[in-house]
């Protein structure tokens, strides 16, 4: 590996997609526009990728009818220069990348990241840049935990059918980094298969590519119900109380 490649600076475009409905959170808004220490929520990973000294070109993909407000958010933050563009989504997650794709200039490696995932550690993208530009994908993940039981067939309460061996599976996170030219590539022909996945990682394996996976973080939480937003509001408090917040 060449250390003036690894070194060298904003050649990373990212693509942060905020622009689901947020159904299961079941707010008035799409969640990543809900409050979250004085901020709406979307605003906390793009401020920690707009610090990022890899990160360059900057997409911002939001739910059709919400850009006004989202650019007034980044324009009171002051980031207003580190929005190359601010794209309405689709009706899918994949779709909503597929947009940003369509929206970024010629660029080595691009990075896709969930709004809902607030407490983006700025050390998580170094180490998925770095593995990108290892093996040309690499996802956040982290070993499962808990018991994996798959749900058995009929009946109207849940039972469980089978385990599922928990040794060897990881749960995916974001941010996910890929060769610029293998994400289109892995967006083109799931489009054309009529192929949707939940991630952009499932589309490059997809083609059969490496995927690495990078140590995620527990503190890297997607915010899919009220309780994680306490919880990353937690993450996020301690964090400022430390100075670990990138403000000072
Ligand atoms: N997302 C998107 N476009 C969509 C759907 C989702 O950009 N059409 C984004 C969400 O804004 C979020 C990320 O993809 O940052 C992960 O999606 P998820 O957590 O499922 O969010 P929602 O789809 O908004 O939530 P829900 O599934 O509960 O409706
Ligand atoms: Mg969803």
């Amino acid at each position: 590996m060449d250390d003036t490649k690894r070194a060298q600076p904003r050649s990373v475009a990212v693509i942060l997609v905020a622009a689901g409905r947020g159904e299961r959170f079941g707010a008035e808004r799409p969640k990543q526009f809900v409050e979250l220490l004085g901020q709406p929520l979307f605003l906390h990973s793009f401020k920690t990728l707009a610090r990022s000294r890899q990160v360059g070109f900057l997409v911002l993909v939001v739910t059709p009818g919400w850009e006004r407000l989202a650019q007034e958010a980044v324009d009171a933050a002051g980031l207003a220069g580190r929005v190359a563009a601010l794209v309405p989504g689709g009706a899918t997650r994949q779709d909503s990348v597929w947009r940003g794709l369509q929206a970024l200039p010629e660029t080595e490696l691009v990075l896709v990241h969930d709004a809902a995932r607030p407490c983006l550690p700025e050390d998580l993208i170094d180490r998925a840049v770095q593995a990108a530009r290892r093996a040309g994908a690499a996802v956040a993940a982290l070993p499962v935990a808990d018991t994996l039981m798959r749900q058995g067939d009929g009946g109207e309460i849940p039972r469980a059918g089978a385990v599922v061996e928990r040794r060897g599976m990881w749960a995916v996170q974001t941010p996910q980094v890929f060769d610029a030219v293998l994400l289109r590539q892995a967006h083109d022909e799931a489009r054309k298969a009529l192929f949707e996945a939940s991630d952009d990682g499932t589309l490059v394996l997809r083609l059969h590519r490496d995927v690495e996976l990078v140590p995620g973080d527990r503190e890297n939480l997607k915010v899919t119900t009220a309780a994680d937003l306490e919880i990353a509001r937690l993450i996020l408090q301690r964090r400022e109380q430390r100075g670990e917040d990138g403000s000072s």
